[in-house]
């Protein structure tokens, strides 16, 4: 029952959902394309987190910024500084790693526990972790003397962990010399120059983050809208980021869009606390909501280290993705860190004042940050399904139809009897004002539902000699049962709409 990273690759570009970014000049690592049913699909998740978020609450307001900001933006916020992953070079290679996700094992030999050398293994959970570091292993010591004796044991340390010396004999498995830099800061923003000058002074950076944009329009949002703490601001949008090692298809790329919010509340120690558990349960109930599989969602709740400085708390929304249970979403508790910062750095004071206790403050902000595409490929995971019909295997996508990228498809019986086609297409015109429908015409009526099933189409409207002979009805298809049922023709919109828009 378990998917496989391939089979999802596969689909999704064999039926226009992603494919590989300028795929003609051989891709662009990091980067992706969405094709006409991936691009359906992620302005479904975008619209459902939207209303889910924004417009259906009377506490939150939305925001559209520029993608690129006045670079102090990022000075002030600590980007500039501090916003860098550690990364190694291969001296052989010439290839990059992050530091943090390179894992490397001492080889101890079996005969008399002697160490030979390391192993280093790139980014990969527990089991291929170690396949590939016996793969390795086995390399290396096909170049030295210890040719006969096995390979004992492996014991993982991130690199970032290891010391100058270990470092060292970090040997490559062709010539045995070390082959690693030390790990050293590489800061993941882009920088692009603005205007006609390309020097220092028209440095600018594609956002890492959609949330700063936030911040610096506190004052903005807050005048027009007459809100009162608490209360959010939300923004969907491209981000970007140099990741040194983007992998496994959209989860980590380049470029990818965040779903964030910014949610303002009082400052004080026992104040935040009630808000970001809140944040949590909502941000639980919207992603179970939209489809993705409760069993496969976890908490990591992020204490010590794993806490940047200026957070109070934060807890991720894990989820078990083919490669291992990874971080979904981060719901922070930020305190003040960032609207104090830009008072700083602009000199304007980004404060409120509250017209009952006549106070003034720096709010404090819990952030429940959530990536688009990483979404999606959960829900693409969640939604990957296999069975059986009529002693045939059948492989679909159980979109909840609420997202699903074509909500119906409609079928004539025929395609060359145009009393079935006229019928059919003023209905799939009617459908088509509503929802993105498919129309499909050819091969047999069994093929057809297939295909449908294999992009998580959830009804399939038949329509046969019966519908213009006898009763003016209709067969609706349902996905996931494959059962159908009969309906008159007027009864279809309002019975799809109560599936389809809930
Ligand atoms: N404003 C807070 C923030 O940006 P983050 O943990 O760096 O926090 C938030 O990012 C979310 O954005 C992640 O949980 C993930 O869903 C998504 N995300 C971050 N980097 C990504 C990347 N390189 N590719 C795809 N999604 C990414």
């Amino acid at each position: 029952e378990k998917v496989k990273m391939d089979d999802i690759v596969s689909l999704c570009k064999r039926r226009g959902i992603i494919f590989p970014s300028s795929e003609i000049y051989n891709g662009f690592a990091g980067f992706y394309d969405y094709g006409p049913l991936g691009a359906e699909l992620k302005k479904n998740v975008k619209d459902a987190w939207w209303k889910n978020f924004v417009t259906s609450r009377e506490d939150v307001v939305g925001l559209d910024s520029s993608i690129i900001h006045n670079p102090t933006t990022w000075k002030s916020s600590g980007h500039l500084d501090g916003f860098s992953d550690p990364m190694v070079d291969c001296k052989e290679t010439k290839l990059r790693y992050r530091a943090d996700q390179l894992f490397a094992s001492p080889i101890v030999l079996e005969e008399n526990d002697e160490t030979i050398g390391w192993v280093c293994v790139q980014e990969a959970n527990d089991e291929d972790m170690v396949k590939d570091a016996k793969k390795m292993a086995k390399k290396m010591m096909k170049s030295t003397e210890h040719k006969e004796k096995k390979i004992q044991a492996f014991s993982f340390r991130d690199l970032t962990e290891v010391s100058e010396e270990e470092m060292a004999q970090i040997p490559s498995p062709g010539s045995g010399e070390p082959t690693l830099t030390m790990p050293r800061d590489f800061n993941l923003m882009f920088q692009t120059n603005v205007g006609a000058m390309s020097d220092a002074s028209s440095v600018a950076y594609l956002r890492p983050e959609t949330a700063q944009g936030i911040f610096i329009n506190f004052k903005n949002a807050l005048g027009t809208s007459r809100a009162k703490i608490p209360f959010g601001i939300a923004q969907i949008g491209k981000a970007f980021r140099n990741e040194i090692t983007p992998r496994n298809f959209i989860f980590r790329s380049r470029e990818f869009e965040q779903m964030e919010v910014e949610y303002f509340i009082p400052p004080g120690d026992d104040v935040w606390q009630p808000f970001h558990e809140k944040w949590m349960q909502e941000s639980k109930e919207f992603l179970i909501d939209v489809g993705l599989r409760e069993d496969l969602m976890g908490w990591d709740v992020h204490e010590g280290d794993g806490l940047a400085h200026y957070a109070r708390a934060c807890t991720d929304i894990t989820f078990r993705f083919p490669f291992g249970t990874q971080e979904l979403m981060g719901i922070a508790a930020r305190g003040n860190f960032d609207l104090t910062q830009h008072s700083e750095g602009s000199g304007k004071a980004l404060d409120y004042f509250d017209d009952q206790t006549k106070e003034k403050y720096i709010p404090h902000v819990i952030e429940p940050s959530l990536g688009v595409d990483r979404l999606i490929l959960a829900l693409i995971c969640s939604a990957y399904a296999e069975d059986e019909v009529n002693g045939e295997k059948r492989n679909f996508l159980k979109f909840s139809p609420k997202i699903a990228p074509v909500k119906v498809a409609v079928l004539p019986l025929l395609k060359n009897k145009e009393e079935l086609v006229s019928v059919a297409r003023e209905l799939y015109d009617e459908l088509k004002k509503r929802w993105n429908v498919s129309w499909d015409a050819t091969g047999a009526v069994g093929r057809r539902y297939r295909r449908q099933d294999e992009v998580g189409t959830p009804f399939c409207i038949t329509i046969d000699f019966d519908t213009i002979e006898k009763d003016a009805g209709v067969t609706i298809r349902d996905r996931d049962t494959t059962e159908q049922i009969r309906l008159p023709m007027d009864e279809v919109i309002p019975y799809l709409s109560k599936q389809i828009d809930g």
